[in-house]
Protein backbone atom coordinates (compact mmCIF):
# COMPACT_ATOMS: atom_id res chain seq x y z
CA UNK A 1 0.00 0.00 0.00
CA UNK A 2 2.70 2.35 1.17
CA UNK A 3 4.84 1.61 -1.99
CA UNK A 4 2.05 2.46 -4.22
CA UNK A 5 1.02 5.94 -2.92
CA UNK A 6 5.17 6.41 -3.00
CA UNK A 7 4.72 4.99 -6.40
CA UNK A 8 1.73 7.30 -7.35
CA UNK A 9 3.29 10.48 -5.40
CA UNK A 10 6.09 10.09 -7.62
CA UNK A 11 4.36 10.09 -10.59
CA UNK A 12 2.23 13.30 -9.52
CA UNK A 13 5.59 14.82 -8.76
CA UNK A 14 7.36 13.86 -12.39
CA UNK A 15 4.43 14.90 -14.09
CA UNK A 16 4.16 18.39 -12.22
CA UNK A 17 8.43 18.36 -13.29
CA UNK A 18 7.80 17.54 -16.88
CA UNK A 19 4.73 20.05 -17.40
CA UNK A 20 7.15 22.59 -15.86
CA UNK A 21 9.93 22.08 -18.10
CA UNK A 22 7.92 21.69 -20.81
CA UNK A 23 7.24 25.13 -22.40
CA UNK A 24 10.96 26.21 -21.36
CA UNK A 25 12.24 22.66 -23.64
CA UNK A 26 9.29 24.15 -26.76
CA UNK A 27 10.08 27.62 -26.25
CA UNK A 28 13.92 26.65 -27.45
CA UNK A 29 13.74 23.78 -29.27
CA UNK A 30 13.55 22.78 -33.31
CA UNK A 31 9.65 22.18 -33.97
CA UNK A 32 9.74 19.79 -37.10
CA UNK A 33 9.51 21.47 -40.79
CA UNK A 34 10.83 24.59 -38.91
CA UNK A 35 11.34 27.46 -41.43
CA UNK A 36 15.09 27.76 -41.81
CA UNK A 37 17.06 30.74 -40.28
CA UNK A 38 16.51 34.14 -42.77
CA UNK A 39 19.56 34.76 -44.07
CA UNK A 40 20.84 38.22 -44.18
CA UNK A 41 23.80 40.54 -46.11
CA UNK A 42 26.90 39.84 -45.04
CA UNK A 43 28.42 43.92 -44.84
CA UNK A 44 31.69 45.18 -45.24
CA UNK A 45 33.74 44.38 -42.53
CA UNK A 46 33.52 40.35 -42.76
CA UNK A 47 37.17 38.96 -42.81
CA UNK A 48 38.29 35.45 -43.27
CA UNK A 49 40.98 33.43 -40.99
CA UNK A 50 39.42 34.69 -37.45
CA UNK A 51 40.67 31.86 -35.21
CA UNK A 52 38.59 29.17 -33.87
CA UNK A 53 37.64 30.33 -29.68
CA UNK A 54 34.80 29.94 -27.77
CA UNK A 55 35.86 33.34 -25.73
CA UNK A 56 36.06 36.58 -27.80
CA UNK A 57 36.42 38.50 -24.89
CA UNK A 58 40.08 39.86 -23.80
CA UNK A 59 41.38 41.54 -21.30
CA UNK A 60 40.64 45.33 -20.80
CA UNK A 61 37.48 44.91 -23.11
CA UNK A 62 35.20 47.11 -22.31
CA UNK A 63 31.38 46.04 -22.70
CA UNK A 64 28.45 43.78 -20.85
CA UNK A 65 29.45 40.18 -21.15
CA UNK A 66 26.93 37.66 -22.85
CA UNK A 67 27.55 33.67 -23.29
CA UNK A 68 25.78 32.87 -25.97
CA UNK A 69 24.53 29.36 -26.71
CA UNK A 70 22.38 27.34 -28.80
CA UNK A 71 21.90 24.86 -31.85
CA UNK A 72 22.23 24.12 -35.43
CA UNK A 73 19.06 22.00 -36.58
CA UNK A 74 18.05 20.93 -39.94
CA UNK A 75 14.55 21.61 -41.07
CA UNK A 76 13.75 18.15 -39.88
CA UNK A 77 15.08 19.16 -36.62
CA UNK A 78 18.12 16.92 -36.33
CA UNK A 79 21.36 18.18 -34.92
CA UNK A 80 24.24 19.65 -36.90
CA UNK A 81 27.35 18.43 -35.51
CA UNK A 82 30.64 20.09 -36.64
CA UNK A 83 28.91 22.84 -38.03
CA UNK A 84 30.95 25.96 -37.87
CA UNK A 85 29.59 28.78 -36.24
CA UNK A 86 31.62 31.87 -37.75
CA UNK A 87 31.03 35.50 -35.98
CA UNK A 88 32.08 38.35 -36.15
CA UNK A 89 31.30 41.69 -34.52
CA UNK A 90 31.42 45.49 -33.24
CA UNK A 91 32.74 46.24 -29.79
CA UNK A 92 31.02 48.40 -27.21
CA UNK A 93 32.20 51.40 -28.85
CA UNK A 94 30.27 50.52 -32.75
CA UNK A 95 33.93 49.29 -34.05
CA UNK A 96 35.15 46.73 -36.11
CA UNK A 97 38.54 45.66 -35.67
CA UNK A 98 39.32 45.44 -39.38
CA UNK A 99 43.18 44.80 -38.77
CA UNK A 100 43.47 42.27 -36.80
CA UNK A 101 40.54 39.70 -34.85
CA UNK A 102 39.67 41.18 -32.06
CA UNK A 103 35.74 39.90 -32.00
CA UNK A 104 36.24 37.69 -34.43
CA UNK A 105 36.49 33.81 -34.31
CA UNK A 106 34.51 30.49 -34.79
CA UNK A 107 33.22 27.83 -32.99
CA UNK A 108 32.17 24.10 -33.90
CA UNK A 109 29.07 22.27 -32.64
CA UNK A 110 28.91 19.23 -30.79
CA UNK A 111 27.52 15.91 -31.13
CA UNK A 112 23.87 17.43 -30.27
CA UNK A 113 24.57 20.64 -32.32
CA UNK A 114 25.15 22.49 -29.91
CA UNK A 115 27.81 25.67 -29.81
CA UNK A 116 28.45 28.22 -26.89
CA UNK A 117 30.85 31.25 -27.00
CA UNK A 118 31.52 34.27 -25.17
CA UNK A 119 31.72 37.70 -26.14
CA UNK A 120 30.57 41.19 -25.43
CA UNK A 121 27.23 42.69 -26.31
CA UNK A 122 27.79 45.13 -29.40
CA UNK A 123 26.89 48.26 -29.56
CA UNK A 124 24.99 50.32 -32.37
CA UNK A 125 26.74 52.27 -35.07
CA UNK A 126 25.65 54.34 -37.86
CA UNK A 127 22.56 53.14 -39.46
CA UNK A 128 22.46 49.36 -37.76
CA UNK A 129 21.29 48.65 -34.35
CA UNK A 130 22.79 46.18 -32.42
CA UNK A 131 23.78 42.73 -34.30
CA UNK A 132 26.22 40.18 -34.08
CA UNK A 133 26.91 38.91 -37.62
CA UNK A 134 26.77 34.63 -38.00
CA UNK A 135 27.82 32.53 -40.90
CA UNK A 136 27.12 28.59 -40.19
CA UNK A 137 28.46 26.50 -42.49
CA UNK A 138 27.34 23.55 -42.19
CA UNK A 139 30.06 19.76 -42.81
CA UNK A 140 27.80 19.79 -46.36
CA UNK A 141 29.55 22.51 -46.90
CA UNK A 142 26.63 25.04 -47.40
CA UNK A 143 26.52 27.94 -45.68
CA UNK A 144 24.13 30.65 -44.18
CA UNK A 145 24.82 34.21 -43.26
CA UNK A 146 22.86 36.08 -40.86
CA UNK A 147 22.70 38.52 -38.29
CA UNK A 148 21.43 37.89 -34.52
CA UNK A 149 19.87 41.09 -32.86
CA UNK A 150 19.01 41.90 -29.34
CA UNK A 151 15.28 42.22 -27.77
CA UNK A 152 15.40 45.79 -26.27
CA UNK A 153 17.50 47.95 -28.67
CA UNK A 154 15.23 50.79 -29.20
CA UNK A 155 16.74 50.98 -32.68
CA UNK A 156 15.11 47.80 -33.75
CA UNK A 157 12.60 49.82 -34.57
CA UNK A 158 14.34 52.23 -37.59
CA UNK A 159 16.62 49.34 -38.68
CA UNK A 160 16.17 48.36 -42.19
CA UNK A 161 17.19 44.85 -41.84
CA UNK A 162 16.11 43.84 -38.27
CA UNK A 163 14.02 40.65 -38.28
CA UNK A 164 11.88 40.07 -35.20
CA UNK A 165 12.99 36.38 -35.87
CA UNK A 166 16.39 37.09 -35.64
CA UNK A 167 16.51 38.32 -31.83
CA UNK A 168 18.42 36.13 -29.52
CA UNK A 169 16.46 35.15 -25.93
CA UNK A 170 17.94 37.21 -23.25
CA UNK A 171 17.95 36.11 -19.65
CA UNK A 172 20.12 37.22 -16.71
CA UNK A 173 20.89 34.91 -14.03
CA UNK A 174 23.37 35.95 -10.75
CA UNK A 175 24.15 39.16 -12.81
CA UNK A 176 25.40 37.16 -15.96
CA UNK A 177 23.83 37.73 -19.27
CA UNK A 178 23.01 34.74 -21.60
CA UNK A 179 21.91 34.52 -24.99
CA UNK A 180 20.19 31.80 -26.83
CA UNK A 181 19.14 31.11 -30.67
CA UNK A 182 18.56 28.18 -32.77
CA UNK A 183 19.92 28.14 -36.36
CA UNK A 184 17.82 25.84 -38.67
CA UNK A 185 19.72 25.04 -41.89
CA UNK A 186 18.19 24.33 -45.37
FE1 LIG B 1 27.62 44.91 -38.83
Amino acid sequence: MRDRVSRHLFAAVAAVAASTVAPALAQNSCQPGAQPTPRQTEGPFYKSGAPQRADLVEPGMSGQAIEMSGAVFTRACRPVADARIDVWQADAKGEYDNRGYRLRGYVLTDAQGRYRFRTVVPASYEGRTSHIHVKVTSPGGGTLTTQLYFPDDPLNRSDRIFRRELVVSISKANGALTGRFDFVVE
